[in-house]
C-alpha cells in the first residue's frame, strides 16, 4: 500500500475508473468485465444516486483501484431496513495482495457506519460473491459477520417460437392502476424472506419511470390478467443492455459449450442478460405465471441473449419459470455485516 491513496471519486476520474471497470473481471467462476453503452456515472446518478466510489490512487496519478458503495431500503424480517450494498470491487492485477482492496472495503464500511451514525438506526453492510471467487470471499471474511445462503444466477435464452395463446389470460404492462396489488402481492411474498427488495407502491412508480438520459422505458412490470382483469402473477424486467453488457473472459469449458450453443454467449464473450425480478404470482395460478415467463421470453427476443433471473435455490418461485437444471448457471452468496440478529433460514433475495 505504499504511496497508494485511497480516496472519493471525483469527476476527473471517470475515464480511468471505467477503464479499470472494462480491464478488471470478476474473478468468479464466470469471469466476466462490463462494457457500458451510456456514461457510466450519469446511469448511477440516475437509477442509484445514493452512491458513493472510492478508488485506489498510485503517486503517479494512476487509478489502480475502484468499489462502489450502494445505500437503498429493503426488507428485513419483515419490516423495513436500510443496507449499505458493497460492490463492484476491482483491483488492477499487477497491484494486488498489496491491501488495496482491504482498504477501499474499510472505507466503505466507514461510510455504512457514519451512515449509521447519521440515521440512528442499524444499516446492514451487504456484499454478493459468486462461486468460486476466493480472493473476494477472503475480503469478505475480515469484516462480515455472517456468510451464506445460495443464489442461483440463471440466464435463460429468448424463446425462437412465440408461446402458444392461452384462452382467458391476457399478459400486459402494468399501469399505474394495478401497483396497489403488485405492491400488496410483493410484500406477502417477501414477508417470510430474512432479506427482500422492498417495492412498494411509490417505489414501483418510481421504477417504471426510471431513465438515463434518452434512454427511457428502461424498467417494465408485466402482468398477466384472467378473463374478469385479476391480476394471477406479476414480472419485472429490466432492459439492461440498453445501458451495457458483460464481456465473459473465462468460464468453465463445459459451460462455455452450452452458453455458445444455447446462443447465451456470442461472438467476443458478449451476454446481453435482462434482469427479470420481482416475480410474484397467486398460489392457484402458477400455469398462468408460467405462460407470462414464457411470454417475456418471446416478447424481450430483441433485446438481449438471455431473461436473467437470481433467486435462492430454496425459492419455490422457480416453479414460475421451470427452467431445466442443465442450463448453465453460477450462483452468489452473501455477506453481510449486522448488529441485529438474522434469521438464519429465512430466504434471501438480493437488494435493488
Ligand atoms: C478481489 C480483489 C479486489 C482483491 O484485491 P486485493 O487488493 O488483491 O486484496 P487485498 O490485498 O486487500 O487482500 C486482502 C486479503 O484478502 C485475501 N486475499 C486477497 N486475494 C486473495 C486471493 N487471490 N486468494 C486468497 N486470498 C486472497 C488475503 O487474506 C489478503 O490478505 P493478505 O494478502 O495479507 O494475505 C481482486 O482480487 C480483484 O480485483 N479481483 C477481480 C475483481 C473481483 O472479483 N472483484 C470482486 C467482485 S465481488
Amino acid at each position: 500500500m505504499t504511496g497508494i491513496v485511497v480516496r472519493e471519486l471525483q469527476a476527473t476520474d471517470e475515464q480511468r475508473m471505467l477503464a479499470l471497470r472494462e480491464e478488471v473481471a470478476d474473478g468468479g467462476q464466470v469471469r466476466f468485465a462490463t462494457r457500458h453503452h451510456v456514461p457510466y456515472l450519469q446511469a448511477v446518478r440516475s437509477l442509484h444516486p445514493d452512491s458513493t466510489c472510492v478508488v485506489a490512487q498510485t503517486p503517479e496519478g494512476r487509478v489502480v483501484g475502484a468499489a462502489w458503495v450502494r445505500f437503498g431500503r429493503w426488507i428485513r424480517s419483515g419490516a423495513d431496513a436500510d443496507y449499505g450494498l458493497l460492490h463492484s470491487l476491482a483491483v488492477h492485477p499487477d497491484f494486488r495482495r498489496r491491501g488495496i482492496a482491504r482498504a477501499m472495503t474499510d472505507w466503505r464500511l466507514d461510510l455504512v457506519d457514519r451512515r449509521r451514525a447519521e440515521l440512528g438506526r442499524e444499516v446492514t453492510a451487504v456484499a454478493t460473491i459468486q462461486r468460486g471467487n476466493t480472493a473476494s470471499l477472503a475480503n469478505a471474511r475480515r469484516w462480515a459477520t455472517w456468510i451464506g445462503g445460495e443464489l442461483t444466477v440463471r440466464p435463460v435464452p429468448m424463446r425462437r417460437v412465440r408461446p402458444r395463446a392461452r384462452a382467458g389470460w391476457q399478459v400486459r404492462p402494468a399501469t399505474e392502476d394495478d401497483l396497489d396489488v403488485i405492491a400488496g402481492r410483493l410484500a406477502q411474498r417477501y414477508q417470510d424472506f430474512a432479506m427482500a427488495p422492498a417495492a412498494g407502491r411509490t417505489w414501483l412508480s418510481g421504477w417504471l419511470v426510471q431513465r438515463v438520459a434518452t434512454v427511457v422505458g428502461l424498467n417494465t412490470y408485466l402482468v398477466v390478467t384472467d378473463r374478469s382483469g385479476r391480476l394471477l402473477a406479476g414480472l419485472g424486467v429490466v432492459d439492461e443492455p440498453r445501458l451495457s453488457d458483460l464481456r465473459v473472459v473465462a468460464m468453465p469449458p463445459a459451460m462455455k459449450v452450452a452458453a455458445r450453443s444455447l446462443g447465451l454467449v456470442r461472438s467476443g464473450g458478449i451476454m446481453r442478460n435482462l434482469p427479470a425480478v420481482l416475480a410474484w404470482h397467486r398460489p392457484d395460478s402458477l400455469a398462468a405465471a408460467n405462460h407470462l415467463w414464457q411470454s417475456a421470453r418471446w416478447s424481450y427476443r430483441r433485446h438481449g441473449t438471455a431473461l436473467v433471473t437470481t433467486t435462492d435455490v430454496r425459492d419455490p418461485i422457480t416453479a414460475m419459470t421451470a427452467a431445466p437444471g442443465w442450463l448453465p448457471s453460477t450462483s452468489i452468496t452473501l455477506a453481510i455485516r449486522t448488529n441485529r440478529e438474522l434469521d438464519d433460514g429465512g430466504l434471501l433475495a438480493v437488494p435493488h
